[in-house]
């Protein structure tokens, strides 16, 4: 009986004498062997050997390397011998007397002659290893003066894996490179093919590679604390970035504004940058680069421009410049890039003295790859102008960062940004009959952003265009051209094909008993399949002529999304006329069907409310980061969250927006979706849409959960404030729990409350840069005690002194009512 006794305990003894041995040095007379670890002081980091096997390959290999020791998970951060795993059962990992630190394989009693791997470093005296707090693994001693120098860290020799603290870029002195290189794949550290590197033009910028070409690059430094190309970092209160470019060196380092957040930023095996947050339960995928489909590098070519807000042609030409292949253009194959219309007056080596040239202003643009590029500090915006007008290379300048940049050769990679996101003036030159011609052309097509408001009256007479244009179409059909849309990397999936009957037998012939309502693409109708499976039907109305080919296309995306808090598709119907979305069928409707219910809303308390509006924002989140696409919902809204048995809140009608746009082979339209109230100021009022906007319609929601009031029709004795403006108040006032539905009851976490308030008047923001990412609103709503910034002025919110538009009155809503308004907004 005691013997067992022992037995069971010893596990504990064992684990018990390990706690109290833990070190965090290796020493000549202490070498580390497998089965044991270096802990830091602090016990974040833990160095160690691990085991490691991929479905490449299989067999298990054994690696030194070091992970946070407090988390679980073992996330690996750095590893030493990618090239050479140990071969033997056990790995040794010794200093010796003079400094050089050597990981060998032990065989039988001995270990392997050679090793596989080391530091290379020797001639130091009382040499010893430590590994810091902050993930450092340094191996330090004194020199023969005896004063104390370090002759290695692995900050130098990044894995993966940027840690807080970590620099990337050159040690010039040493002429060491500090990069991070992918894995292989999963579970295989052995080093793959993309790189993230700083490349070393005159102004530098940060790249990722696959083997030898480029995917992706950050810009050059744009000042402040961003890079040029991710103008996001410059709002973002989570960290701060810096870079450094000395004659000794040239780095790149960022550290947590919070020192107490556990966070890291890696390079993963299919070349994507992201970076990762511990928030308690997991690790929460904060931000991701690239983003969208124009951080590709080079996705228009030479001299083209890529803009996601224009998503039937992600390229345009600078003006002044046409397709090189305009055949190719056409069929969406910008790789060709652009070309000048008509020569300049002078040209590099040629004759011309550079008279008659002048520059366009391309304003709000990441800067062009930099590798032809010349700078000049310290000089303003007309001199910067001068000196390229100067020199006939020159076809292009801009100050950037405080930097003057004249770029020669071929403008790459520009793309274009939100209004409100400020990037880069970039003047590019033309010669003097093009600057004229191209400057009528410019007003003219400045046209594009005058939106039309919608009061009734327009409503009908759009209605009535659309319709026209439908008509147009459909005589047209036969040259519409079909694009399918290059999904995601992995392969397509299949999706089921209901059949027309399967589907009427379940619907009941359509009937009107069925119908569950009626939304913006046409009703939805409640089924029951043959196995007694419920789902709802979408019969998308007959308006709608995109082609079959691309209507399948964009279903598949939508059917990759899978995620517990967005409904699913479970297939589509496409007979004739008629193309329909099946659905999951949600046992409690839809989330408006019980906020706004006076009698609905008491079953819900605060703690349901609470679950509800963090299931929505990681519902959004992962439509904007987590998918492989990035989905802008650019519909969301209170009636479009559907709620399961459990209450689970899902989003619905994700994706429709890109049904909505394959609709749009006409060039000449654009059409803006979404629901008045509910629409960020740029989206409403110029068509510009992005993630922000969706996180200003998600403000909104949170408002309308927490308030039980529409943003809408709020108070009708004062018509022209709003929901969103009175919250405003309200909280300007310090009076905010005022605004708490009443039905909420009286047992809920006040700061809980006051917390939510302030994220969603953070989203509702007027500026779209400074409305927070849906990543940092899942952050901020998790993280009890957590030091939130001050909202500024919401969107809509009438400025003083201002006329306000009276866009939210009731009076033209009440026309549009629950429906999902269209617009048409001509260009
Ligand atoms: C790795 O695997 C080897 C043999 O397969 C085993 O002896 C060793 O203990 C394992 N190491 C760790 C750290 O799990
Ligand atoms: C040490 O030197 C060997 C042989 O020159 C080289 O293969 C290895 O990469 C070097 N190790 C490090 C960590 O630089
Ligand atoms: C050198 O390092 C040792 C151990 O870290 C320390 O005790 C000593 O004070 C240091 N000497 C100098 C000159 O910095
Ligand atoms: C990386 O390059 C390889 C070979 O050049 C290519 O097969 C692969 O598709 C590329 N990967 C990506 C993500 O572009
Ligand atoms: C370039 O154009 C933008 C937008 O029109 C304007 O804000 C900016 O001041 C212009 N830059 C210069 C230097 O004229
Ligand atoms: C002209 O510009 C090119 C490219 O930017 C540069 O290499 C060259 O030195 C410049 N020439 C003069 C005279 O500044
Ligand atoms: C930079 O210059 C080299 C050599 O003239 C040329 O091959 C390359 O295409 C240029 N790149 C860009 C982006 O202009
Ligand atoms: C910093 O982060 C920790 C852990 O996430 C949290 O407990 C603490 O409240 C945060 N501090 C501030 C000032 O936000």
């Amino acid at each position: 009986m005691g013997f067992f006794t022992i037995i069971l305990l010893l596990p504990f003894v064992f684990k018990f004498i390990h706690a109290s041995a833990a070190r965090d040095t290796i020493t000549p007379s202490q070498p580390l062997t497998t089965g044991e670890t270096v802990i830091s002081a602090g016990g974040v980091f833990e160095l160690g050997f691990f085991n490691s096997s991929s479905a490449a390959a299989p067999q298990s290999r054994q690696y030194l390397g070091i992970w946070f020791h407090n988390i679980p998970g073992q996330r690996i951060v750095w590893v030493a011998n990618r090239r050479n795993p140990i071969t033997g059962s056990a790995g040794s990992l010794t200093l010796t007397a003079d400094g050089n630190l050597l990981l060998h394989s032990r065989t039988g009693n001995g270990v392997d002659a050679e090793a596989s791997w080391s530091t290379n470093t020797s001639r130091i005296q009382n040499p010893c290893v430590t590994l810091l707090d902050s993930g450092n693994l340094v191996l330090a001693g004194s020199d023969s003066k005896g004063s104390n120098i370090t002759s290695w860290q692995s900050f130098d020799y990044p894995s993966d894996t940027f840690l807080a603290g970590m620099r990337l870029g050159w040690d010039l002195t040493r002429m060491i490179e500090k990069g991070l290189t992918s894995w292989k794949a999963d579970g295989d550290p052995s080093p793959g093919g993309f790189t993230y590197r700083m490349c070393r033009t005159a102004a530098p910028e940060l790249m990722v590679w696959n083997g030898s070409s480029i995917e992706y690059r950050t810009g050059p430094w744009g000042g402040g604390k961003s890079w040029s190309g991710i103008p996001q970092m410059r709002t973002d209160s989570h960290f701060n970035f810096y870079f450094v470019n000395e004659p000794d060196q040239i780095s790149y380092y960022y550290e947590a504004v919070n020192k107490s957040v556990t966070t890291l930023s890696a390079l993963d095996s299919f070349g994507e940058l992201k970076r990762l947050m511990w928030v308690g339960s997991g690790w929460m995928q904060y931000s991701k680069l690239p983003e969208d489909p124009c951080d590709d590098y080079g996705v228009c070519g030479a001299f083209g421009v890529c803009s996601i807000y224009n998503p039937q042609e992600l390229c345009k030409c600078l003006d002044g410049f046409v397709p090189l292949s305009p055949s190719a253009w056409t069929l969406r194959d910008y790789s060709g890039g652009c070309v000048r219309r008509k020569e300049l007056g002078c040209t590099p080596g040629g004759s011309g003295s550079g008279v008659g040239d002048g520059f366009r202003n391309v304003s709000g643009v990441k800067p062009p790859y930099t590798v032809n590029a010349t700078v000049a500090a310290g000089v303003g915006q007309d001199e910067c102008g001068n000196i390229c007008l100067r020199n006939c290379s020159c076809v292009a300048y801009g100050v950037v960062g405080g930097i003057c940049i004249s770029w020669a050769g071929e403008l790459m990679d520009i793309k274009e940004f939100t209004i409100g996101a400020r990037g880069m003036d970039l003047f590019v030159r033309l010669t003097a009959s093009e600057l004229d011609s191209s400057g009528s052309k410019s007003s003219n097509s400045s046209k594009k952003h005058i939106i039309v408001i919608i009061i009734p009256l327009v409503l009908v007479s759009v209605l009535l265009f659309s319709f026209a244009i439908c008509i147009m179409r459909r005589k047209k059909k036969s040259g519409v051209e079909v694009v399918s849309v290059k999904a995601s990397k992995g392969k397509g999936m299949e999706l089921p094909i209901f059949d027309m009957s399967t589907i009427a037998f379940a619907t009941n012939n359509f009937s009107n008993e069925n119908k569950l309502g009626e939304g913006g693409f046409g009703p939805v109708y409640k089924g029951r399949l043959g196995d007694g499976q419920e789902i709802a039907v979408k019969r998308l109305s007959r308006y709608s002529v995109q082609g079959l080919d691309e209507f399948k296309n964009e279903v598949m995306l939508i059917a990759k999304l899978q995620h517990r808090n967005l409904v699913r598709l479970l297939g589509c119907c496409i007979q004739g006329d008629e193309r329909m979305l099946i659905y999951e069928y949600m046992q409690n409707k839809s989330l408006d069907a019980f906020i706004f219910d006076t009698a609905k809303c008491k079953t819900l308390d605060w703690p349901k409310r609470f679950e509800i509006i963090l299931g929505i924002a990681r519902g959004l989140l992962y439509l904007h980061q987590d998918s492989r696409l990035k989905i802008v919902h650019r519909d969301l809204k209170v009636s479009n969250v559907l709620l399961d048995k459990e209450m689970n809140p899902k989003i619905s009608d994700f994706g429709m927006a890109r049904i909505v746009r394959g609709d749009q082979m006409q060039e000449s339209t654009v059409k803006v979706v979404g629901t008045y109230g509910y629409m960020s100021p740029e989206y409403a009022m110029h068509g510009i849409f992005s993630v922000k906007s969706d996180v200003f319609s998600f403000g909104v929601i949170v408002l309308e959960i927490l308030t039980g009031k529409k943003n809408r029709v709020f108070d009708s004795n004062q018509p022209h404030i709003s929901l969103v403006g009175h919250a405003w108040t309200m909280w300007t006032e310090g009076r905010p729990l005022e605004l708490v539905d009443g039905a909420i009851g009286h047992v809920y976490s006040e700061s809980e409350i006051l917390r939510c308030m302030q994220v969603g008047l953070l989203c509702v923001q007027e500026g779209s840069d400074d409305r927070p990412t849906m990543a940092s609103v899942v952050l901020m709503l998790g993280s009890e005690g957590m030091l939130l910034p001050q909202p500024k002025r919401p969107g809509f919110y009438p400025k003083e002194g201002a006329k306000f538009r009276n866009l939210s009155s009731p009076e033209h809503l009440s026309t549009v009512n629950e429906i999902t308004v269209t617009m048409l907004q001509g260009r």
